[in-house]
Protein backbone atom coordinates (compact mmCIF):
# COMPACT_ATOMS: atom_id res chain seq x y z
CA UNK A 1 0.00 0.00 0.00
CA UNK A 2 1.35 2.98 -1.08
CA UNK A 3 1.29 5.82 1.94
CA UNK A 4 2.69 9.26 -0.07
CA UNK A 5 2.83 10.56 -3.40
CA UNK A 6 5.78 13.43 -4.79
CA UNK A 7 4.99 16.65 -6.17
CA UNK A 8 7.89 17.85 -7.91
CA UNK A 9 8.37 21.66 -8.58
CA UNK A 10 11.78 22.49 -10.93
CA UNK A 11 14.31 21.24 -8.78
CA UNK A 12 12.13 21.19 -5.59
CA UNK A 13 10.38 17.80 -4.46
CA UNK A 14 7.49 17.81 -1.69
CA UNK A 15 6.54 14.65 -0.21
CA UNK A 16 2.49 14.35 -0.08
CA UNK A 17 1.23 11.73 2.46
CA UNK A 18 -1.75 9.27 1.54
CA UNK A 19 -4.45 8.82 3.84
CA UNK A 20 -6.00 5.21 3.71
CA UNK A 21 -9.96 4.75 4.05
CA UNK A 22 -11.52 1.64 5.03
CA UNK A 23 -13.08 1.64 1.70
CA UNK A 24 -13.31 4.32 -1.39
CA UNK A 25 -10.33 5.95 -2.92
CA UNK A 26 -7.69 6.98 -0.66
CA UNK A 27 -6.95 10.48 -0.22
CA UNK A 28 -3.22 12.68 -0.43
CA UNK A 29 -4.08 14.84 2.65
CA UNK A 30 -2.43 18.48 1.40
CA UNK A 31 -3.24 20.30 4.12
CA UNK A 32 0.53 21.49 4.29
CA UNK A 33 0.89 21.99 0.89
CA UNK A 34 0.06 25.87 0.64
CA UNK A 35 3.22 26.46 3.83
CA UNK A 36 5.42 23.91 1.91
CA UNK A 37 5.08 24.93 -2.21
CA UNK A 38 3.17 27.95 -1.89
CA UNK A 39 0.35 26.54 -4.03
CA UNK A 40 -3.32 26.01 -3.94
CA UNK A 41 -5.24 23.17 -5.44
CA UNK A 42 -7.83 24.66 -7.80
CA UNK A 43 -11.14 22.22 -7.55
CA UNK A 44 -13.89 24.33 -7.33
CA UNK A 45 -16.98 21.86 -7.67
CA UNK A 46 -15.17 19.53 -5.74
CA UNK A 47 -14.84 16.80 -7.81
CA UNK A 48 -11.74 15.29 -6.41
CA UNK A 49 -11.71 17.16 -3.05
CA UNK A 50 -12.55 14.97 -0.15
CA UNK A 51 -13.77 17.94 2.66
CA UNK A 52 -13.69 15.83 5.52
CA UNK A 53 -12.96 12.24 7.09
CA UNK A 54 -16.52 10.93 8.23
CA UNK A 55 -18.04 7.32 9.76
CA UNK A 56 -21.58 7.60 8.46
CA UNK A 57 -22.23 7.50 4.58
CA UNK A 58 -20.23 5.45 1.86
CA UNK A 59 -21.54 6.18 -1.98
CA UNK A 60 -18.98 3.73 -4.58
CA UNK A 61 -20.16 6.13 -8.11
CA UNK A 62 -19.14 3.34 -10.40
CA UNK A 63 -20.52 0.17 -8.63
CA UNK A 64 -24.24 2.46 -7.30
CA UNK A 65 -23.68 1.13 -3.95
CA UNK A 66 -24.83 3.20 -0.96
CA UNK A 67 -24.13 2.29 2.74
CA UNK A 68 -24.82 4.07 6.06
CA UNK A 69 -22.93 3.32 8.33
CA UNK A 70 -22.32 -0.39 6.43
CA UNK A 71 -25.56 -1.20 5.57
CA UNK A 72 -27.11 -0.84 2.35
CA UNK A 73 -29.74 1.33 1.61
CA UNK A 74 -31.63 -1.26 0.16
CA UNK A 75 -31.64 -3.62 3.31
CA UNK A 76 -32.77 -0.41 5.72
CA UNK A 77 -35.39 0.74 3.05
CA UNK A 78 -36.52 -2.61 2.52
CA UNK A 79 -36.25 -4.02 6.43
CA UNK A 80 -35.79 -1.18 8.41
CA UNK A 81 -37.84 1.94 8.89
CA UNK A 82 -37.22 5.91 9.18
CA UNK A 83 -36.75 6.60 12.41
CA UNK A 84 -34.34 3.19 12.85
CA UNK A 85 -32.05 4.72 9.82
CA UNK A 86 -32.37 7.99 12.17
CA UNK A 87 -30.73 6.44 15.27
CA UNK A 88 -28.25 4.21 13.11
CA UNK A 89 -27.16 7.79 11.41
CA UNK A 90 -27.18 9.46 14.55
CA UNK A 91 -25.24 6.72 17.07
CA UNK A 92 -23.19 4.38 14.41
CA UNK A 93 -25.04 1.41 15.13
CA UNK A 94 -28.68 -0.40 14.70
CA UNK A 95 -30.96 0.39 18.21
CA UNK A 96 -31.51 -3.14 20.44
CA UNK A 97 -35.38 -2.98 20.90
CA UNK A 98 -35.08 -0.99 24.30
CA UNK A 99 -32.74 1.80 22.57
CA UNK A 100 -35.68 2.06 19.55
CA UNK A 101 -37.98 2.54 22.26
CA UNK A 102 -36.33 4.87 24.14
CA UNK A 103 -35.15 7.15 21.18
CA UNK A 104 -38.84 7.00 19.11
CA UNK A 105 -40.35 8.29 22.52
CA UNK A 106 -37.65 11.02 22.63
CA UNK A 107 -38.35 12.03 19.32
CA UNK A 108 -42.25 11.63 19.06
CA UNK A 109 -42.55 13.83 22.44
CA UNK A 110 -40.25 16.54 20.32
CA UNK A 111 -42.71 17.11 17.63
CA UNK A 112 -44.68 19.93 18.82
CA UNK A 113 -43.57 23.10 18.16
CA UNK A 114 -43.70 26.25 20.54
CA UNK A 115 -47.45 28.01 19.82
CA UNK A 116 -45.96 31.08 18.93
CA UNK A 117 -44.43 29.75 15.43
CA UNK A 118 -48.07 29.48 14.46
CA UNK A 119 -48.59 33.17 14.57
CA UNK A 120 -45.07 33.04 12.97
CA UNK A 121 -46.44 31.27 9.59
CA UNK A 122 -48.69 34.39 9.41
CA UNK A 123 -46.64 36.65 8.44
CA UNK A 124 -45.73 34.93 5.30
CA UNK A 125 -48.12 35.15 1.70
CA UNK A 126 -50.30 31.66 1.42
CA UNK A 127 -49.01 31.72 -1.97
CA UNK A 128 -45.40 31.00 -0.85
CA UNK A 129 -43.28 28.33 -1.72
CA UNK A 130 -43.19 26.28 1.20
CA UNK A 131 -39.31 25.67 1.07
CA UNK A 132 -39.18 29.51 1.68
CA UNK A 133 -41.33 28.89 4.56
CA UNK A 134 -39.32 26.03 5.65
CA UNK A 135 -36.16 28.38 5.43
CA UNK A 136 -37.78 30.74 7.42
CA UNK A 137 -39.24 28.67 10.12
CA UNK A 138 -36.68 26.20 10.85
CA UNK A 139 -33.85 29.21 10.96
CA UNK A 140 -36.49 30.90 13.57
CA UNK A 141 -36.46 27.67 15.55
CA UNK A 142 -33.04 29.40 17.40
CA UNK A 143 -35.24 32.07 18.55
CA UNK A 144 -37.61 29.64 20.79
CA UNK A 145 -34.83 27.16 21.74
CA UNK A 146 -32.16 29.41 23.24
CA UNK A 147 -31.65 25.78 25.54
CA UNK A 148 -30.25 23.49 23.01
CA UNK A 149 -28.12 26.20 20.80
CA UNK A 150 -24.56 25.62 22.90
CA UNK A 151 -22.76 23.77 20.48
CA UNK A 152 -20.11 22.95 22.96
CA UNK A 153 -22.73 21.14 25.70
CA UNK A 154 -23.06 17.21 24.09
CA UNK A 155 -25.99 16.95 25.64
CA UNK A 156 -27.90 20.51 23.99
CA UNK A 157 -26.22 18.91 20.60
CA UNK A 158 -28.24 15.61 21.19
CA UNK A 159 -31.35 17.69 22.25
CA UNK A 160 -30.88 19.99 19.27
CA UNK A 161 -30.41 16.93 16.99
CA UNK A 162 -33.66 15.02 18.59
CA UNK A 163 -35.57 18.05 18.23
CA UNK A 164 -34.44 19.27 14.33
CA UNK A 165 -35.74 15.36 13.46
CA UNK A 166 -38.90 15.42 15.42
CA UNK A 167 -39.94 19.40 14.54
CA UNK A 168 -39.18 19.33 10.96
CA UNK A 169 -42.09 17.40 9.75
CA UNK A 170 -44.41 19.51 12.03
CA UNK A 171 -43.06 22.57 10.53
CA UNK A 172 -43.11 21.42 7.16
CA UNK A 173 -46.90 19.95 7.73
CA UNK A 174 -47.72 23.37 8.78
CA UNK A 175 -46.25 25.00 5.57
CA UNK A 176 -48.56 22.65 3.56
CA UNK A 177 -51.81 23.57 5.39
CA UNK A 178 -51.18 27.09 5.44
CA UNK A 179 -50.27 27.03 1.45
CA UNK A 180 -53.83 25.40 1.06
CA UNK A 181 -55.47 27.13 4.08
CA UNK A 182 -56.36 25.12 5.86
CA UNK A 183 -56.37 24.62 9.79
CA UNK A 184 -52.73 22.78 11.14
CA UNK A 185 -52.69 19.62 12.66
CA UNK A 186 -51.23 18.82 15.75
CA UNK A 187 -48.98 15.60 15.98
CA UNK A 188 -50.66 12.50 17.51
CA UNK A 189 -48.02 10.70 19.82
CA UNK A 190 -49.88 7.68 19.56
CA UNK A 191 -48.56 7.51 15.76
CA UNK A 192 -45.41 6.17 13.92
CA UNK A 193 -43.26 8.71 12.08
CA UNK A 194 -44.59 8.80 8.48
CA UNK A 195 -48.09 8.54 9.96
CA UNK A 196 -47.89 11.37 11.85
CA UNK A 197 -46.63 13.11 8.67
CA UNK A 198 -49.57 12.52 6.81
CA UNK A 199 -52.08 12.57 9.64
CA UNK A 200 -50.65 16.13 10.24
CA UNK A 201 -50.69 17.13 6.27
CA UNK A 202 -54.33 15.46 5.58
CA UNK A 203 -56.08 15.60 8.26
CA UNK A 204 -59.25 17.70 8.84
CA UNK A 205 -60.43 18.65 11.99
CA UNK A 206 -63.92 17.91 10.36
CA UNK A 207 -63.50 14.02 10.13
CA UNK A 208 -61.40 10.95 11.43
CA UNK A 209 -58.49 10.55 9.04
CA UNK A 210 -57.93 6.87 7.64
CA UNK A 211 -54.23 6.07 7.66
CA UNK A 212 -53.21 3.33 5.00
CA UNK A 213 -50.66 1.46 5.97
CA UNK A 214 -49.42 0.88 2.55
CA UNK A 215 -48.80 4.35 1.97
CA UNK A 216 -47.43 5.00 5.31
CA UNK A 217 -45.24 2.36 4.59
CA UNK A 218 -44.33 4.31 1.20
CA UNK A 219 -44.00 7.49 2.80
CA UNK A 220 -41.20 5.94 5.68
CA UNK A 221 -39.48 3.99 2.64
CA UNK A 222 -39.45 7.37 0.88
CA UNK A 223 -38.17 9.24 3.94
CA UNK A 224 -35.20 6.41 4.65
CA UNK A 225 -33.93 6.73 0.75
CA UNK A 226 -33.34 10.34 1.20
CA UNK A 227 -31.58 10.55 4.98
CA UNK A 228 -28.20 11.37 3.83
CA UNK A 229 -25.84 10.82 0.98
CA UNK A 230 -22.55 12.03 2.24
CA UNK A 231 -20.99 15.07 1.43
CA UNK A 232 -23.80 16.62 -1.41
CA UNK A 233 -24.07 20.27 -1.78
CA UNK A 234 -26.26 20.83 1.05
CA UNK A 235 -24.60 18.82 3.95
CA UNK A 236 -21.35 20.49 2.49
CA UNK A 237 -23.23 23.87 3.59
CA UNK A 238 -24.56 22.45 6.99
CA UNK A 239 -20.96 21.40 7.53
CA UNK A 240 -19.41 24.59 6.22
CA UNK A 241 -21.86 26.69 8.38
CA UNK A 242 -21.26 25.08 11.70
CA UNK A 243 -17.91 25.16 11.37
CA UNK A 244 -18.04 28.73 12.58
CA UNK A 245 -19.79 27.98 15.37
CA UNK A 246 -23.39 28.58 14.16
CA UNK A 247 -26.41 27.12 16.14
CA UNK A 248 -27.36 23.82 14.37
CA UNK A 249 -31.36 25.49 13.46
CA UNK A 250 -29.08 28.31 11.69
CA UNK A 251 -26.94 25.47 10.10
CA UNK A 252 -29.94 23.52 8.71
CA UNK A 253 -32.12 26.20 8.06
CA UNK A 254 -29.01 26.77 5.41
CA UNK A 255 -28.86 23.12 4.10
CA UNK A 256 -32.74 23.61 3.29
CA UNK A 257 -31.48 26.81 1.52
CA UNK A 258 -28.90 24.75 -0.76
CA UNK A 259 -31.31 21.93 -1.15
CA UNK A 260 -33.92 24.22 -3.12
CA UNK A 261 -31.95 24.96 -5.85
CA UNK A 262 -33.01 22.16 -9.05
CA UNK A 263 -29.64 21.01 -9.98
CA UNK A 264 -30.34 19.26 -6.27
CA UNK A 265 -33.18 18.34 -3.79
CA UNK A 266 -35.07 20.75 -6.32
CA UNK A 267 -34.49 18.22 -8.83
CA UNK A 268 -37.98 16.17 -7.61
CA UNK A 269 -40.33 19.36 -8.31
CA UNK A 270 -38.27 20.29 -11.46
CA UNK A 271 -38.63 16.38 -12.83
CA UNK A 272 -42.41 16.08 -12.68
CA UNK A 273 -43.06 19.36 -14.25
CA UNK A 274 -40.30 18.26 -16.76
CA UNK A 275 -42.51 15.48 -17.17
CA UNK A 276 -45.80 17.17 -17.28
CA UNK A 277 -43.81 19.40 -19.84
CA UNK A 278 -43.41 16.24 -22.11
CA UNK A 279 -47.04 15.04 -21.89
CA UNK A 280 -46.68 12.57 -24.13
CA UNK A 281 -44.41 9.93 -25.31
CA UNK A 282 -44.78 10.84 -29.21
CA UNK A 283 -42.89 14.10 -27.70
CA UNK A 284 -40.22 12.49 -25.94
CA UNK A 285 -37.38 12.44 -29.18
CA UNK A 286 -37.69 16.21 -28.76
CA UNK A 287 -36.88 16.56 -25.18
CA UNK A 288 -34.14 14.10 -25.57
CA UNK A 289 -32.56 16.54 -28.33
CA UNK A 290 -33.02 19.38 -26.07
CA UNK A 291 -31.21 17.79 -23.09
CA UNK A 292 -28.23 17.04 -25.66
CA UNK A 293 -28.21 20.66 -27.37
CA UNK A 294 -25.26 22.17 -25.88
CA UNK A 295 -26.81 25.36 -26.46
CA UNK A 296 -29.63 24.93 -25.02
CA UNK A 297 -29.67 24.79 -21.27
CA UNK A 298 -32.76 22.39 -20.69
CA UNK A 299 -31.74 18.91 -18.93
CA UNK A 300 -33.38 16.38 -18.20
CA UNK A 301 -34.36 16.82 -14.55
CA UNK A 302 -33.91 13.29 -12.50
CA UNK A 303 -31.09 12.31 -14.78
CA UNK A 304 -27.49 12.61 -14.04
CA UNK A 305 -25.18 12.36 -10.77
CA UNK A 306 -22.03 14.06 -10.06
CA UNK A 307 -21.06 10.78 -7.81
CA UNK A 308 -22.86 7.80 -9.57
CA UNK A 309 -22.25 7.04 -13.01
CA UNK A 310 -24.43 3.98 -12.29
CA UNK A 311 -28.06 3.96 -11.32
CA UNK A 312 -28.69 5.51 -8.44
CA UNK A 313 -29.60 2.48 -5.83
CA UNK A 314 -32.10 4.35 -4.40
CA UNK A 315 -34.05 5.41 -7.75
CA UNK A 316 -34.57 2.03 -8.02
CA UNK A 317 -36.36 1.19 -4.64
CA UNK A 318 -38.58 4.81 -5.63
CA UNK A 319 -39.29 3.06 -8.62
CA UNK A 320 -40.85 -0.13 -7.08
CA UNK A 321 -42.52 2.34 -4.24
CA UNK A 322 -43.97 3.97 -7.16
CA UNK A 323 -45.98 0.92 -8.32
CA UNK A 324 -46.48 0.02 -5.37
CA UNK A 325 -48.33 3.44 -4.14
CA UNK A 326 -50.32 3.47 -7.49
CA UNK A 327 -51.35 0.12 -7.20
CA UNK A 328 -52.56 0.50 -3.94
CA UNK A 329 -54.53 3.83 -5.26
CA UNK A 330 -55.75 1.72 -8.47
CA UNK A 331 -54.08 4.61 -10.40
CA UNK A 332 -53.79 3.13 -13.63
CA UNK A 333 -51.82 3.79 -16.75
CA UNK A 334 -50.91 6.82 -15.03
CA UNK A 335 -50.00 9.12 -17.85
CA UNK A 336 -47.00 11.01 -16.18
CA UNK A 337 -45.72 7.52 -15.19
CA UNK A 338 -45.92 6.24 -18.58
CA UNK A 339 -43.48 9.21 -20.00
CA UNK A 340 -40.91 8.48 -17.35
CA UNK A 341 -40.56 4.77 -18.02
CA UNK A 342 -40.32 5.22 -21.56
CA UNK A 343 -38.01 8.23 -21.19
CA UNK A 344 -36.01 5.75 -18.68
CA UNK A 345 -35.44 3.30 -21.36
CA UNK A 346 -34.83 5.92 -24.41
CA UNK A 347 -32.48 7.45 -22.50
CA UNK A 348 -30.70 4.51 -21.29
CA UNK A 349 -30.14 3.31 -25.02
CA UNK A 350 -29.16 6.52 -26.19
CA UNK A 351 -25.17 7.10 -26.90
CA UNK A 352 -25.70 10.60 -25.07
CA UNK A 353 -26.17 9.24 -22.06
CA UNK A 354 -24.76 5.78 -22.19
CA UNK A 355 -21.20 7.73 -22.47
CA UNK A 356 -21.86 10.45 -20.13
CA UNK A 357 -22.79 7.73 -17.82
CA UNK A 358 -26.46 9.63 -17.13
CA UNK A 359 -29.00 7.41 -14.98
CA UNK A 360 -32.38 8.44 -13.04
CA UNK A 361 -31.26 9.08 -9.71
CA UNK A 362 -33.14 9.08 -6.53
CA UNK A 363 -35.39 12.30 -8.07
CA UNK A 364 -36.64 10.71 -11.14
CA UNK A 365 -39.12 8.52 -9.80
CA UNK A 366 -40.10 10.48 -6.66
CA UNK A 367 -42.35 12.92 -7.91
CA UNK A 368 -44.61 10.35 -9.61
CA UNK A 369 -44.84 9.21 -6.06
CA UNK A 370 -45.55 11.57 -3.99
CA UNK A 371 -47.68 13.27 -6.30
CA UNK A 372 -49.81 10.37 -6.13
CA UNK A 373 -49.57 10.29 -1.97
CA UNK A 374 -52.00 14.03 -2.70
CA UNK A 375 -48.58 16.60 -2.04
CA UNK A 376 -48.55 19.18 -4.93
CA UNK A 377 -45.11 19.49 -6.77
CA UNK A 378 -44.05 22.61 -4.41
CA UNK A 379 -44.08 20.21 -1.64
CA UNK A 380 -41.63 17.68 -3.21
CA UNK A 381 -38.81 19.60 -2.00
CA UNK A 382 -39.54 20.16 1.97
CA UNK A 383 -40.33 16.18 1.86
CA UNK A 384 -36.79 15.61 0.85
CA UNK A 385 -35.43 17.97 3.37
CA UNK A 386 -37.58 17.10 5.78
CA UNK A 387 -36.02 13.22 5.35
CA UNK A 388 -32.73 15.15 5.35
CA UNK A 389 -32.65 16.68 8.25
CA UNK A 390 -31.21 13.54 10.27
CA UNK A 391 -28.52 13.41 7.66
CA UNK A 392 -27.41 17.03 8.23
CA UNK A 393 -27.85 16.96 11.75
CA UNK A 394 -25.84 13.63 12.17
CA UNK A 395 -22.87 14.95 9.66
CA UNK A 396 -22.76 18.26 11.54
CA UNK A 397 -22.34 16.30 15.03
CA UNK A 398 -19.49 14.12 13.18
CA UNK A 399 -17.92 17.88 12.20
CA UNK A 400 -18.58 19.21 15.78
CA UNK A 401 -17.21 15.77 18.05
CA UNK A 402 -13.78 16.26 15.26
CA UNK A 403 -10.85 17.19 17.85
CA UNK A 404 -9.14 18.18 14.52
CA UNK A 405 -12.35 20.55 13.33
CA UNK A 406 -11.51 23.90 12.52
CA UNK A 407 -13.56 26.51 10.67
CA UNK A 408 -14.25 26.26 6.65
CA UNK A 409 -11.81 28.61 4.65
CA UNK A 410 -11.03 27.45 0.97
CA UNK A 411 -9.05 29.91 -0.89
CA UNK A 412 -9.04 30.97 -4.85
CA UNK A 413 -7.49 31.70 -7.69
CA UNK A 414 -7.35 35.64 -7.81
CA UNK A 415 -7.63 36.43 -11.20
CA UNK A 416 -8.66 40.06 -11.26
CA UNK A 417 -7.36 43.39 -11.47
CA UNK A 418 -3.52 43.53 -10.03
CA UNK A 419 -3.16 46.72 -6.98
CA UNK A 420 -3.92 50.32 -9.14
CA UNK A 421 -4.52 53.56 -7.26
CA UNK A 422 -7.53 55.02 -6.83
CA UNK A 423 -8.37 57.63 -9.40
CA UNK A 424 -11.01 61.06 -8.29
CA UNK A 425 -13.38 60.71 -10.53
CA UNK A 426 -13.14 63.73 -12.70
CA UNK A 427 -10.01 62.00 -13.86
CA UNK A 428 -11.77 58.81 -15.02
CA UNK A 429 -12.27 58.30 -18.76
C1 LIG B 1 -29.50 15.18 -5.92
O1 LIG B 1 -24.80 15.09 -4.53
C2 LIG B 1 -25.76 14.36 -4.15
O2 LIG B 1 -25.56 13.30 -3.56
C3 LIG B 1 -27.15 14.88 -4.44
C4 LIG B 1 -28.30 13.95 -4.10
C5 LIG B 1 -28.43 13.77 -2.61
O3 LIG B 1 -29.04 12.77 -2.22
O4 LIG B 1 -28.02 14.68 -1.85
O5 LIG B 1 -28.10 12.70 -4.72
C6 LIG B 1 -29.62 14.54 -4.58
O6 LIG B 1 -29.26 16.36 -5.98
C7 LIG B 1 -29.62 14.32 -7.16
C8 LIG B 1 -29.33 15.13 -8.46
C9 LIG B 1 -30.63 15.85 -8.84
N1 LIG B 1 -30.40 16.79 -9.97
C10 LIG B 1 -30.93 16.57 -11.17
O7 LIG B 1 -31.57 15.56 -11.49
C11 LIG B 1 -30.76 17.73 -12.13
C12 LIG B 1 -30.28 17.20 -13.49
N2 LIG B 1 -28.94 16.70 -13.31
C13 LIG B 1 -27.83 17.56 -13.67
O8 LIG B 1 -28.05 18.91 -13.44
C14 LIG B 1 -26.48 17.00 -13.26
O9 LIG B 1 -26.47 15.71 -13.63
C15 LIG B 1 -26.06 17.09 -11.79
C16 LIG B 1 -26.17 18.48 -11.25
C17 LIG B 1 -26.87 16.19 -10.95
C18 LIG B 1 -24.60 16.65 -11.74
O10 LIG B 1 -23.87 17.61 -12.35
P1 LIG B 1 -22.27 17.43 -12.57
O11 LIG B 1 -21.72 16.28 -11.83
O12 LIG B 1 -21.66 18.77 -12.35
O13 LIG B 1 -22.20 16.97 -14.01
P2 LIG B 1 -22.10 17.98 -15.22
O14 LIG B 1 -23.16 19.01 -15.06
O15 LIG B 1 -20.69 18.40 -15.36
O16 LIG B 1 -22.51 17.01 -16.44
C19 LIG B 1 -21.54 16.20 -17.04
C20 LIG B 1 -22.00 16.13 -18.49
C21 LIG B 1 -22.23 17.52 -19.09
O17 LIG B 1 -21.99 17.40 -20.47
P3 LIG B 1 -20.53 17.95 -21.02
O18 LIG B 1 -20.39 19.40 -20.59
O19 LIG B 1 -19.48 17.05 -20.37
O20 LIG B 1 -20.61 17.77 -22.53
O21 LIG B 1 -23.27 15.48 -18.56
C22 LIG B 1 -24.26 16.36 -19.03
C23 LIG B 1 -23.71 17.78 -18.91
O22 LIG B 1 -24.24 18.63 -19.93
N3 LIG B 1 -25.43 16.19 -18.18
C24 LIG B 1 -26.69 16.14 -18.62
C25 LIG B 1 -27.46 15.91 -17.47
N4 LIG B 1 -26.67 15.86 -16.39
C26 LIG B 1 -25.42 16.03 -16.83
N5 LIG B 1 -27.23 16.28 -19.84
C27 LIG B 1 -28.57 16.18 -19.92
N6 LIG B 1 -29.39 15.96 -18.86
C28 LIG B 1 -28.87 15.81 -17.62
N7 LIG B 1 -29.67 15.61 -16.57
Amino acid sequence: MTDSAKLTLGPKETELKLRHGTIGPDVVDIAALYKDTGLFTYDPGFTSTASCESKITFIDGDEGVLLHRGYPIDQLAERGNFLETCYLLLYGELPTAAEMNDFTYRVTRHTMVHEQMSRFYTGFRRDAHPMAVMVGSVGALSAFYHDSTDIADPHQRMVASIRMIAKTPTLAAMAYKYHIGQPFVYPRNDLSYAENFLHMCFAVPCEPYQINPVLARAMDRIFTLHADHEQNASTSTVRLAGSSGANPFACIAAGIACLWGPAHGGANEAALNMLAEIGTKDRIPEFIARAKDKNDPFRLMGFGHRVYKNYDPRAKIMQQTCHEVLTELGIKDDPLLEVAMELEQIALHDPYFVEKKLYPNVDFYSGITLKALGFPTEMFTVLFAVARTVGWIAQWKEMIEDPHQRIGRPRQLYTGAAQRDYTPVDARG
